[in-house]
């Protein structure tokens, strides 16, 4: 059983051996930001059920509710700031050891802490959209005092994330696919791996020959694909690998 040191060791040789690392980030990423996981102990999803607050069909029938859950995530997300995870994967992109972050969070905390390559997989709720004339706004402009948010054209506002029932960007799926295609290692950090097409990234990578290092406090439903599995949250981890680097390269 390797210890913990050890994990991080091998990760760190790992990064510098790849000549195409990729990582995919989920929620748990974020969670030393300030902002809620969806699922597990104090998830979003316990208090809002996914199906009746974050559905397209629901946001059409019934965009009062949808935007309790909006506004929530929103104000969260406007108090977040990038944790050392985040300023890890940007540094690792600095030194050019990471191609691209394919990310499922909508909270842009990557490209606050200077990533400059992410796939925003399902969107973000940086931009609100007009459901009637497709108008955008910045969500930072707009105050959500009065729920739902109306356009200067009276119609309802919604986020820019994608909603369940709703597809893939299509350039973001493509993109995604082929980094998953051509990395030969795939960083998987804070995700359940519960929620397709995201969780076939990794699936895709590995079919190619790529290694996966899993970061998590938990195991996923993608563990037992994982070359290297470090148990721990992503802000020491990534910490912890990034300064193993940087010892490395001297
Ligand atoms: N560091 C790393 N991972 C963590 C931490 C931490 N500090 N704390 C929790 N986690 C892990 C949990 O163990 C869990 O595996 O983060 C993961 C959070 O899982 P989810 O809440 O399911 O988030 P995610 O996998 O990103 O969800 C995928 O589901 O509801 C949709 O669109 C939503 O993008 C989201 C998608």
């Amino acid at each position: 059983m390797s210890t913990y040191d050890e994990l991080i060791e091998r990760a760190a040789s790992e990064i510098l051996n790849s000549k195409n690392t990729v990582a995919l980030t989920g929620a748990g990423i974020s969670v030393e930001s300030g902002i809620a996981t969806f699922r597990g102990a104090g998830g979003l999803w316990e208090k809002y059920d996914p199906e009746e607050y974050a559905h397209i069909a629901k946001l059409r029938s019934n965009p009062e509710r949808a935007w309790i859950l909006f506004k929530e995530m929103i104000e969260t997300i406007r108090k977040g700031e990038p944790n050392p995870a985040h300023v890890a994967l940007a540094k690792l992109e600095d030194m050019g050891l990471l191609s691209v972050i394919i990310t499922q969070n909508v909270d842009n905390l990557h490209q606050d802490a200077g990533s400059k390559h992410v796939i925003e997989f399902h969107g973000n709720t940086l931009n609100l959209s007009c459901m009637e004339c497709g108008k955008k706004y910045l969500a930072s402009e707009i105050s959500l005092d009065e729920i739902p948010p109306l356009c200067a054209c009276n119609g309802v506002l919604r986020p820019d994330a994608v909603l369940f029932g709703e597809a893939i960007p299509f350039d973001e799926l493509v993109e995604s696919r082929k980094a998953a295609e051509t990395c030969d290692l795939m960083l998987v950090i804070g995700t359940t791996a519960l929620v397709q097409p995201a969780a076939s990234m990794p699936l895709i990578a590995a079919e190619n020959g790529a290694k996966i290092i899993e970061i998590n406090p938990e195991e996923s439903a993608l563990t037992y694909i994982a070359d290297i599995f470090i148990k721990g949250r992503s802000a020491r981890v990534l910490s912890d690998i990034l300064r193993k680097v940087e010892e490395k390269v001297g």
